[in-house]
């Protein structure tokens, strides 16, 4: 029978045990995945890439000889066990998938301060009655692979594990293929089931936004995600000569697309600045400067705190698109729909009195920004972490965090997720 372990005494250990030196390295080692040269990376999902990055994760996990598995759609998971091998874990993470032209935190500091959690406790030969669990989302960004937070809502159920696989990039390929390329390197066995419990979900985050740095605080006790809604709109028009073809009759795809744009942002105009509306991609076909286009596809990035807003303002995006249609023929078709998300309040509870405990300014936050773990909020107790982000700049390659805001956002975690393992 292992020793009963005094949890305040765990805690305290464990706080000092999280080493701000190796949290930083690793946030440089992985930044070498994908770098573009101009600070940022280039590391989409389930690219050269992204294993690389992968298979550093793995290195770190195995030569601490953790348990390593995966599941059908590629998450990874990394568990130090606990006493009790009946027990669930408490399982942190994040993703290291990034934007085509993103930072060296979002997603990556989620999942090295939880491995740091795992470490710290191996170092100080820490016993717990739950494992420390380290997991690594497929696919959070979506920006190769639609839709976004893949992995994670496949894990939950909120999504079908065939229409995952089906999804294709820009040049055809399917997460099928690239899931199937991707395992045969990092060689992972699928051990973990869809759903498999956890005790409890935590996700350290960079913040993506201006506000802790604003206030000056150092920790962001994360209450929930706004709600998200995503559209990809299909735009068939007709081809012909720029130069000879008459305006009248003409199905100009790209000037059908811009009207319909013009429209939906008179649509989501907000005195409060509250919504969120985003065309990020818009591609015309064929794109020469003397054809008229014949087709265009956008995609619309729609989000607010509030279901109600969400709902009456996304149910008008298809009818605006038809009345600026221009003769062309279009699709509209929703990709995502997630409401807006709130986490727990006794894990909220647990993350803001271990900031006061440790002396850290803090504030209960929204986040913008969505995450993977609004899918486990159906699974289990969950909540986030947010650490300040500079001039919270993020989806940027400037993206910037200082390590002593990470480290401290990761001797919370540690805090939170070992009293939520001696329970
Ligand atoms: C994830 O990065 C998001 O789109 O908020
Ligand atoms: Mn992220
Ligand atoms: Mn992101």
């Amino acid at each position: 029978m292992p020793a009963k372990v005094d949890p305040e005494d765990a805690v305290k250990r464990l706080v000092a045990a999280i080493d701000e030196d190796r949290l930083w390295r690793r946030h440089l080692e992985i930044a070498t995945f994908g770098e573009t040269g101009r600070g940022g990376v280039n590391r989409q999902a389930l690219s050269k890439a992204e294993t690389e990055a992968k298979q550093a994760f793995l290195r770190w996990a195995t030569a601490a000889d953790y348990e390593t598995g995966t599941d059908a759609i590629g998450n990874i998971f990394v568990r130090r066990a606990g006493a009790e091998p009946g027990a669930a874990p408490v399982v942190a993470g994040s993703h290291l998938d990034s934007q085509p032209t993103g930072g060296n935190f979002d997603g990556v500091y989620g999942v090295l301060a939880a491995l740091e959690v795992l470490d710290a406790a191996s170092g100080i030969g820490l016993g717990t009655k739950r494992g420390l669990e380290a997991v690594v989302w497929m696919n959070e960004e979506g920006a190769r692979f639609q839709p976004s937070t893949m992995g994670s809502s496949v894990f939950a159920g909120e999504f079908p594990l065939a229409a995952a696989l089906a999804s294709q990039d820009r040049s055809g390929v399917t997460v099928e293929d690239a899931l199937r390329a991707q395992m045969t390197v990092l060689d992972v066995e699928q051990v973990v089931p869809f759903g498999a419990p956890m005790a409890a979900y935590l996700e350290a985050h960079i913040e993506q936004g201006p506000i802790l740095e604003a206030t000056q605080k150092t920790i962001g006790v994360v209450t929930g995600i706004q709600g998200l809604r995503w559209f990809q709109i299909d735009v068939r028009g007709e081809e012909g000569h720029a130069g000879t073809t008459p305006h009248l009759g003409r199905r100009d795809a790209m000037a059908a697309a811009a009207n319909m744009v013009t429209a939906l942002q008179r649509l989501m105009r907000d005195e409060s600045d509250r919504v969120r509306f985003t065309v990020g991609r818009f591609e015309v076909s064929p794109n020469s400067p003397n054809t008229i286009p014949g087709h265009v596809l956008f995609t619309i990035d729609f989000r607010h705190p509030g279901a109600e807003t969400l709902r009456r303002l996304g149910d008008q995006v298809e009818a605006v698109c038809h009345d600026h249609a221009g003769g062309c023929d279009i699709t509209v078709r929703q990709t995502i729909e997630t409401p807006p998300a709130t986490f727990d309040t006794a894990i909220s509870d647990q993350i803001r009195a271990a900031a006061a405990r440790q002396g850290l300014p803090n504030m209960d936050i929204l986040s913008g920004a969505t995450h993977d773990a609004k899918y486990m909020t159906g699974l289990c107790p969950t909540g986030m972490i947010f650490v300040p982000c500079e001039g919270g700049r993020s989806h940027t390659e400037i993206e910037s965090a200082t390590s002593g805001d990470l480290v401290a956002g990761a001797r919370v975690l540690a805090e939170v997720m070992v009293r939520l393992a001696c329970a």
